[in-house]
């Protein structure tokens, strides 16, 4: 898993380190840095973002991961990030203050000031940098909420002198797709690993020796992509690749990849199945709430044994998809009368008045 795998070594990423490096260097000096990383799914972003996060040694850290049914949640994004500080929110002027304690339902009042808010987080963030450099790492940006998104961007454009690295990972935004928040902001594309890498990377996983054209094709076909690599080969020996993979498949590689989840999904027993689907149902990954639906559906005890041995999902301190498109396949794999027990069951799991978020379910 990207997020809390053992910690190992990236294949073919030792200029986008450097970069990451010279951006907490920059920061530690007192120069603030924001930098988006782009790049297509499972090209290795959060790889990256773990990677930043280890080497950022006296650091304080503050994470933000963006949820796709979270974005029509305002300020959620904002609030995952402000959260760790709000022990400070008394030092700051009054009207910040009061701005961003209404933007996080902590006191009642008419919509805040976008300003006033953009503010209170660029005061939050420069006043708790003067006790130790700052770093945010805001993962899956793409998916922030829209008000959380333009006021990062607000944000950023006006850290100048502080001890503060803004470091957000984001899929491209898509074809058609609204203005970019980010668009003016100092970017760095991620590509597919290069030829040699993403051989090395496949010949890790596919066990036995692969013929040379075969291994060629898979390599061009997935354009180096880590995730692809890892995923469309899942499982399948030396001779199941050299008859299989490759086939004419005309669908784009994140279609194919999640198709690979989808099928190893529908490959568990129904109980697992729906475990998977209500958890990706449920934003915050909250374990004892999904468990309460769990039971609630009839959902037998071992499903969670079941998903997590597939190697789809972990149930720790929080709910974690081994990636992204786990959740999404789980999501887009059930039957829309299906989807509908699982919120029922997820909004009758909440405790009334326990998160008032969550009453949109
Ligand atoms: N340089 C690398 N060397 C080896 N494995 C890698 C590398 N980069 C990524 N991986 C692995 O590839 C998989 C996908 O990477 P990751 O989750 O970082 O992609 P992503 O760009 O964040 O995708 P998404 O946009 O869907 O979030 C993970 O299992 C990760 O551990
Ligand atoms: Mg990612």
């Amino acid at each position: 898993m990207s997020g809390n795998a053992p910690w190992r070594v990236l294949l073919g990423r030792s200029h986008e380190c450097g970069v990451l490096d010279h951006v907490v260097a920059d920061a530690r000096a007192g120069r603030s840095r924001v930098l988006v990383l782009r790049g297509a799914p499972g090209v290795g972003k959060s790889a990256l973002v773990e990677y930043l996060t280890r080497s950022a040694p006296g650091f304080q850290v503050l994470r933000v991961v963006g949820v796709e049914s979270e974005m029509e949640l305002a300020f959620a994004g904002l609030h995952q990030l402000c959260m760790p500080l709000l022990g400070h929110i008394e030092r700051l002027p009054g009207p910040q203050r009061d701005s961003l304690a209404i933007a996080f339902g902590l006191r009642d009042g008419s919509a805040p000031d976008r300003f006033l808010v953009g503010l209170a987080v660029l005061s939050l963030l420069a006043e708790t940098a003067e006790d130790r450099p700052l770093l945010c790492v805001v993962d899956d940006a793409q998916w922030l909420d829209q008000v959380s998104a333009q006021t990062l961007a607000f944000v950023a454009r006006r850290l100048l002198a502080e001890r503060v690295a803004l470091v957000l990972a984001a899929r491209p935004p898509a074809f058609g797709a609204g203005d970019d928040p980010w668009a003016a902001l100092p970017e760095t594309e991620v590509p597919g690993l290069r030829d040699d890498d993403a051989r090395a990377l496949l010949d890790s996983v596919v066990p036995g020796r692969l013929d040379e054209r075969v291994r060629e094709r898979i390599v061009a076909e997935t354009r180096g992509n880590p995730l692809a690599l890892l995923e469309l080969t899942r499982g399948l020996t030396t001779a199941d690749l050299a008859g299989g993979f490759g086939r004419p498949d005309s669908r784009p590689l994140t279609s194919q990849i999640e198709h690979s989840f989808v099928r190893r999904i529908e490959s568990l027993p129904s109980g697992a199945q729906r475990l998977l689907l209500a958890a990706a149902a449920e934003p915050v990954g909250d374990v004892p709430l999904l468990r309460r639906a769990a039971e609630r559906l009839g959902i037998d005890a071992d499903a969670e044994g079941t998903a997590e041995e597939a190697g789809l999902i972990e149930f720790g301190t929080r709910v974690r998809f081994r990636h992204p498109l786990v959740r999404s396949a789980a999501y887009r794999a059930a039957p829309p009368a299906e989807r509908r027990t699982v919120h029922r069951a997820l909004a009758e799991a909440t405790a009334p008045g326990f998160d008032s978020d969550r009453r949109a379910w």
